[in-house]
Order: C-alpha cells, then structure tokens, then sequence
C-alpha cells in the first residue's frame, strides 16, 4: 500500500487522535501534519493516503480504527462529492472534514449537508483552525452517534409497544366476538327449556310419566349445554388471544352429534319433522375442538328444523373421506334463494322469505367464523320452497 505512516508520537499512540488524511498533494500533507505538531495537549496519529480506493482499503484494514477522516474532495480516482459519498456509505460512524480550494466553496457546503462534519478551505488553514475543526468533528460526530443510539432504542421500543397494542386490540376484538357468539348460542338451550316446561305444563293430566321423566332430561341436558356455554365465556374472558383458536380434544364425535339431536328432539317434535342421523367411516382416533363444533353443528341443526316444513325429515350426515370430515345438514324446508345465498353469512342478514319464523341473523355469521377458524370450508346448495343442503368439511386431526 502507498501511503505515509507520519507518527507524531509514538509513545503515546493508543491514546492519540488517529486521522487519515485522504490527499494526493504530498507538501500539503506534511503541512497538515506540522499543523497537527502545534496541538501541545493532544497527540495525533496521522496516516496519509493519496487515493480513494487505496484510503478504504487502508480503514478496512485498521478494523475502521479512525476517529476522523480529512478528505481532499479532487483526488486522482475519484472526485467530487462522490468521495465523500463513498466514504459515508462504507463507514457511516467515522466523521469526515473536507478539505477544499477556494474557487470549490460551494461543493464543500453541498458536503456538509450530504453528512460530512465540516470543511476547511486549504488557503486558510492554519494550525488553531485545523485541530479545531478535527476536535469539533470528532465531538459532534460522537454526540450524533449517540443520539442516533437512543433514537433507535426509542424507535424498538415505540415498535414493541405499538404491536403489544395491536396484539389487544386483536385479542379484544376476538374476545368480543367470542362473547356475542356465545350469548347467541345460549338462546337455544333457553328455548328448549322453555318449551320443556310449557310442554310440561299444558299436557300436565295427558303425559304420562314417562313423557315427564323425557322432558325433564331434555332440560336437564339443556342446562348442562348452558353451562359449559358460561364456562367457554368465563375461559375466554380469562385467556389471550392465542388460546382462542382451535382447541382440540379426543372427542367422541357420533355422541356429540347425538347429544346435539337429542336437544333439538322438541322444536323438531312441535312440526313432526324427524332427525335421522347417519355416520359413514371411522372417526374413533379423531381429536375435535367441541365447542368450535358445537357452534358449527348447533346452529345449523337448529336453522335446518326452524326453516323445515312440517312433517318433513332433516337428514344429518357424518362422513369420512381420509383427512376431511364431512358434516352435511339437509332439509325440506323454505330454501334460500340465490340472492340470500350471497349474505348468508353476514351478521344480522336474514332470507326474503322468513315470513313470521323468529330469529337474528347471527347464527349462520357464527357458523362462518368458528369453519374459519377451524380452517374448513362451507357450502350450501339450495332450492326455495323445497330444500337446503349445508355441508362443513373440516380437515381431522388424529391422537
Ligand atoms: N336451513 C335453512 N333453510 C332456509 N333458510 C335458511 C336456512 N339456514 C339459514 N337460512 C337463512 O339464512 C338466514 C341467516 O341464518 P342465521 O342462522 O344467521 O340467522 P337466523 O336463523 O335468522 O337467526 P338466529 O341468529 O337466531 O340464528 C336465515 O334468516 C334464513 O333466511
Ligand atoms: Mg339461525
């Protein structure tokens, strides 16, 4: 490498100032380093390079080891801004002080505000100029360097905060959703208790005991239904959002199915219309999250024997094809025409044809959401005035 170590005190180098002085006129470098002599409180290490190539291999080398760089904006392979422009990039903590001619003024200025600390033009200097200028360059330069170090623990910790935030916010919004999820749901197992105990009521003398001991189970599994319906609000209330997704547990399916039958058997029963469950495959190893698919399966049972005719049949298919189950909801009822099919699933939406039939519109939003989560899929095939097909294919996950 071509270039002049000036060591103006070799003892005391560690704790010098070291300088790399970046310029190709060799009576103006050994003036600097005279200037340099006249500091009797501080020692220099100065080392003079005449290139730009040869001046950023020469601080890769020292490991970037310069407190200031003095650069000479005119230099044989490279001139301009562009040097400065160089040098900024590859080593952006070291300050620079640029040395200029009076008739480049300008340019100097243009350097200042493209990130170098300081210029001197060359005429000028003299010894008191030039420490201080370097002195200054170095101070500033640390002072930036710091304040950049607390800006950017600012800026990780405005960013941390900022997705804490989010995270709640998404974890409120679920959780809202959650609860009006569930404060839909519990409708049903209300329902069938109170038409349970009208049942009980009006036929009193008619029923027999075993109708009796019938209706009061119905309401007994009606009451259980509520309360793990309360104890899902309370665990949701409690827990973060992570928690809210799918759950799953080994789950007896054909039972839960049936369960679910058996607590809609009285609105069914109040229009003749009959449940006929089928299973096809094996779902005994399959784990399920049992609320997701109480949701999923309760209201669209529900919705198939509120949207019946009488004296018709809701058919309730269960079927395994390899990794998917398939939970299929078919009645002969009021169907949904094409238009209705597109905002089925939106809150509050509810068919043209409704009619008198009671209801809010959330069932099916719910339904949607709890598939989604489950990252299942929902179709629905249907004819107005003659029948509905709702089919859930859920991926199945195995102990
Ligand atoms: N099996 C079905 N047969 C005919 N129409 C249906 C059926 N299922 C859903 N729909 C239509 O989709 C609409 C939305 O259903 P959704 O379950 O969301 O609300 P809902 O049953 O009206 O009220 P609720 O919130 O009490 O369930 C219904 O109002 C109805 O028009
Ligand atoms: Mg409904």
């Amino acid at each position: 490498m071509n270039n002049d170590q000036i060591t103006l005190e070799n003892s005391m180098l560690n704790h010098s100032i070291k300088v790399l002085l970046i310029e190709d006129n060799l009576a103006e470098a050994r003036l600097f380093k005279e200037f340099l002599k006249e500091d009797k409180s501080q020692q220099y290490s100065l080392v003079n390079t005449r290139q730009l190539e040869e001046s950023l291999q020469e601080i890769n080398l020292k490991c970037q080891n310069y407190d200031v760089i003095l650069l000479d904006l005119n230099l044989p392979d490279s001139q301009g801004i562009s040097s400065l422009n160089r040098l900024i990039e590859e080593f952006p903590s070291i300050p620079i002080v640029i040395l200029t001619n009076l008739k480049d003024e300008q340019l100097a200025i243009e350097s200042v505000r493209q990130g170098a600390q300081d210029y001197l033009v060359k005429k000028e200097i003299n010894p008191h100029l030039l420490i201080r200028s370097l002195r200054y360059a170095i101070e500033r330069k640390q002072v930036l360097e710091r304040l950049r170090q607390v800006n950017q623990v600012l800026e990780s910790r405005v960013e941390t905060q900022t997705s804490e935030l989010i995270k709640a916010e998404e974890t409120n919004y679920l959780k809202s959703e959650f609860f009006s999820m569930l404060s839909h749901d519990i409708r049903n197992p209300l329902n069938t208790i109170q038409l349970a105990s009208q049942l009980l009521q009006r036929r009193d003398e008619r029923i027999t005991m075993e109708q009796k001991k019938a209706h009061l189970q119905i309401i007994r599994s009606a009451i259980k239904n509520m309360s793990s319906l309360l104890d899902e609000l309370s665990f949701i209330g409690k827990t973060d959002s992570a928690k809210l997704k799918c759950h799953r547990t080994q789950v007896n399916l054909e039972n839960l199915c049936r369960q679910l039958v058996e607590e809609n058997q009285l609105a069914a029963g109040e229009k003749n219309v009959e449940i006929e469950l089928t299973t096809s495959g094996n779902f005994s190893q399959t784990v399920w999250d049992k609320n997701l698919l109480r949701h999923i399966l309760g209201n669209l049972l529900t919705n198939a024997i509120k949207y019946s005719l009488p004296n018709t049949k809701v058919l309730f298919e269960l079927i395994r094809q390899d990794r998917i189950g398939i939970f299929r909801l078919t009645d002969r009822g009021i169907g949904i025409s094409p238009t209705d099919q597109q905002y089925l699933f939106q809150p509050f939406y509810r068919g043209e044809n409704v009619g008198a039939i009671p209801g809010s519109g959330l069932g099916m939003a719910i339904v949607k959401k709890c598939v989604e989560l489950y990252a299942g899929e929902i179709v629905v095939d249907s004819q107005v005035g003659v029948m509905t097909t709702f089919t859930v294919a859920l991926p199945i996950t195995e102990v």
